[in-house]
């Protein structure tokens, strides 16, 4: 089969990656993030979430992040959105795009969302809705779309019914959250048998979390589907507060590594990615969580 000739890296780290993140960040460290990835040559990247700050503090600094970053021309800002208040919160912030997020598994939608997956997409229509109204495009996510912590295994069909009251609801693209990083390039494999049957491969994105390790090898499989949306975690930031264990996403710099061998483009410079990555592990005071930075010794080595 043969391989996207380009893919867009939606860049999650400044949510996904920060949202778990046990002190607070600095407002400063988050802006910094941002510009880095913006000049790095992202083009797509979630900087906040409007959720309840009671539940996700770290992303409380939603709207003075969106206020204090400064926009690149051709750069998406994105945020995530589960309920109309946040909805608002977004669409007052400036965020270009939304995201609501539901589950495929009933335990870990009320963990995450405090409701079931129904209820879920009920609460989302007056999303849609609004978004629609103000012309912003809505992106769907998926958790535990290959295994979930509190269920085990999850039926790629019961995927399929969720991906398809997304998009039925005018999701533009549903985004396939491996949240605990369980899935291997064979569960990956049957998903996507399962969800291609019905759904076209570009309205489909994968978003592995590494914590098994297979991330990697879970998007090649993505690829080989004609799947050309991939989201990642610069410098492999992040975890699930509701997925005990769960390791951040894929790192953007081992993902890109491996789009460039496979001469796929991204318009993404490693160099400056890596750069990123240190940048923000040292602002964090955490060891950089991707293994091609650490292999290229840091921003420094890059050459
Ligand atoms: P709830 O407590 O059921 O909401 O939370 P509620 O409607 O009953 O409201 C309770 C209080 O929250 C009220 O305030 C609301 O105003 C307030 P009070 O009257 O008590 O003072 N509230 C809000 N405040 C600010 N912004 C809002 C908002 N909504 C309600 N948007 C809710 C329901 C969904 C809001 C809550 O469960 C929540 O915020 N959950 C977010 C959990 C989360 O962010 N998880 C991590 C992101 S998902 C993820 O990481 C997975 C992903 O990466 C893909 C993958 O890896 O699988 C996307
Ligand atoms: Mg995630």
């Amino acid at each position: 089969m043969t391989l996207p000739r380009t893919v867009t890296l939606v860049e999650v780290g400044a949510r996904d990656g920060l949202q778990n993140e046990p002190d607070l960040v600095p407002l400063e460290a988050k802006l910094r993030l941002i510009d880095d990835l913006g000049a790095a040559g992202l083009k797509v990247i979630e900087a906040g979430s409007f959720v309840n700050p009671k539940w996700i503090p770290q992303m409380a600094d939603s709207e003075a992040v969106f206020a204090g970053f400064k926009r690149r021309p051709g750069v998406r800002y994105t945020a995530l959105t589960p309920n109309l208040k946040g909805f608002e919160r977004a669409l007052a912030a400036g965020s270009d795009e939304v995201a609501v997020f539901a589950a495929a598994s009933e335990a870990f939608s009320q963990k995450n969302i405090n409701c079931s997956i129904a209820e879920s997409l009920q609460r989302f229509e007056p999303v849609m809705a609004a978004a629609q109204a103000a012309e912003l495009p809505v992106r769907g996510y998926i958790s535990c779309v290959l295994g979930c912590p509190y269920e085990g295994e999850i039926a790629p069909a019961t995927v399929l019914q969720v991906a398809r009251s997304l998009l039925d609801m005018g999701c533009y693209e549903v985004s396939l959250g491996d949240t605990i990083g369980t899935g291997s390039a064979g569960s990956m494999q049957r998903l996507l048998d399962c969800l291609l049957a019905d759904i076209p491969a570009p309205q489909l994105a994968l978003h592995c979390h590494d914590t098994y390790g297979q991330a990697l090898a879970n998007i090649l499989v993505g690829l080989q589907h004609g799947i050309a949306t991939v989201d990642a975690s610069v410098a492999g930031l992040g975890g699930c507060p509701y997925a005990k264990g769960a390791s951040g996403n894929v790192a953007t710099e081992d993902v890109l590594y491996m789009l460039d061998g496979l001469e796929i483009e991204t318009g993404v410079d490693l160099q400056a990615l890596v750069a990123a990555g240190e940048r923000i592990s040292a602002a964090l005071g955490r060891a950089n969580g991707s293994r091609v930075a650490r292999a290229l010794g840091g921003g420094e080595k890059v050459c």
